[in-house]
């Protein structure tokens, strides 16, 4: 993972080295600006170690029934988001010659599993995940805080887009807090995510985008508690059921920042992914896991406590935790 430190220091060093014919050197962050022509050199090019494993993943693809145990097993509670994550990331990954690259966002309530979702793909696609050098997390507020830096930030996040899909094709880059992401920043993104065979020299269709958001989580929940007190199953809920109300809550409303940024009317999302709310049993399964692999054995006793030591709500049914399994960590920690 590019964790970068904030402000304007973020673009520094990039890990991915790509040693070209005559001096051999890192690409440092200044040099990703110049011209994709000398990456396309690559006659003359000795190829870094980053390089190689790059494309010895690209050749490998992904091996979807990994991803589909890794979904089934790890993420609780979220039938939909698994179904189509995997049919997205395989579908994907099969088309030899993808027209643009893929765009996922994923909308939901707090602590449901995005950011944890965001790192199992990232596993999947590059083993070493968000510590891999082509997984780039982006967070709006860590790494973009400053209103008045704007166009400073769409420079450097220009160019390193640019420079590290040019040595990773398939770099996966994560936009966190998409909702407090400053539209300027999403501007300078959107010519990567668009139909263009190259931008500059530079194909991106192999690359992938992710945005996680709390958009539409409000209703989202408010569907899955209409099933809820309609005595209707969670895993009945369909795509169909959300689709009217995300299009009416973000994808239509002027307010939302992703209606605002073009990205919706554009087409240029490809995959809207929701994430439900959690209830009782996930937060439980939540412990178990945790505990797990802290490497200790499950005590149901410990589960149930800090199970109950979440709030839930609505006030009345107490059926959805508020910050979903997101505390679990630190609350194991008293126990
Ligand atoms: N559906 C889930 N299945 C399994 N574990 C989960 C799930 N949701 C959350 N967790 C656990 O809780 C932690 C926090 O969740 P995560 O950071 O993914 O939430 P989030 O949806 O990104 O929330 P926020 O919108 O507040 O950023 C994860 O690292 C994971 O351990
Ligand atoms: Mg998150």
């Amino acid at each position: 993972m590019h964790f970068l430190g904030g402000g304007i220091t973020w673009l520094q060093p990039l890990r991915v080295s790509l040693s070209l014919g005559s001096g051999v050197g890192r690409v440092a962050a200044g040099s990703l600006a110049e011209p994709a022509s000398r990456f396309g050199q690559l006659g003359k090019c000795r190829f870094s170690d980053a390089f190689l494993t790059c494309v010895s993943l690209s050749v490998r693809g992904l091996a979807p029934a990994a991803l589909k145990l890794d979904l089934e097993q790890k993420l609780f509670g979220q039938h939909l988001a698994t179904e189509v994550i995997l049919k997205a990331l395989t579908g994907f990954k099969n088309n030899k010659n993808p027209k643009k690259p893929l765009t996922l966002s994923l909308h939901g309530w707090a602590g449901t599993g995005k950011n944890f979702v965001s790192q199992i793909v990232a596993e999947n696609l590059h083993p070493k995940g968000l510590k891999s050098n082509f997984v780039h997390l982006f967070v709006s507020t860590l790494h973009f805080p400053h209103e008045q830096k704007i166009k400073l930030y769409q420079e450097q996040l220009q160019k390193w887009i640019r420079g590290n899909v040019s040595a990773c094709a398939s770099s996966v880059f994560i936009f966190d807090e998409m909702d407090k992401l400053h539209p300027g920043i999403i501007d300078a993104i959107k010519p990567f995510l668009d139909y263009y065979e190259q931008v500059d020299g530079v194909s991106y269709c192999k690359a992938i985008f992710i945005f996680l958001s709390n958009a539409g989580g409000d209703l989202i929940t408010k569907t899955a508690l209409d099933f809820w007190r309609a005595g209707r199953k969670r895993e009945d809920i369909q795509l169909k059921d959300l689709e009217p109300v995300l299009s009416v809550g973000v994808f239509n409303n002027k307010h939302s920042g992703l209606w605002r940024s073009g990205l919706i009317d554009r087409n240029l999302i490809d995959y809207f992914v929701p994430f439900l709310p959690l209830e009782y049993r996930h937060v439980k399964m939540c412990v178990r896991a945790e505990m797990r692999a802290r490497g200790a054995a499950v005590d149901e006793d410990i589960v149930t406590r800090v199970a109950e030591e979440m709030t839930f709500f609505p006030k009345d049914e107490k059926i959805y935790s508020d910050k979903g399994c997101k505390t679990v960590q630190s609350r194991l920690d008293f126990h």
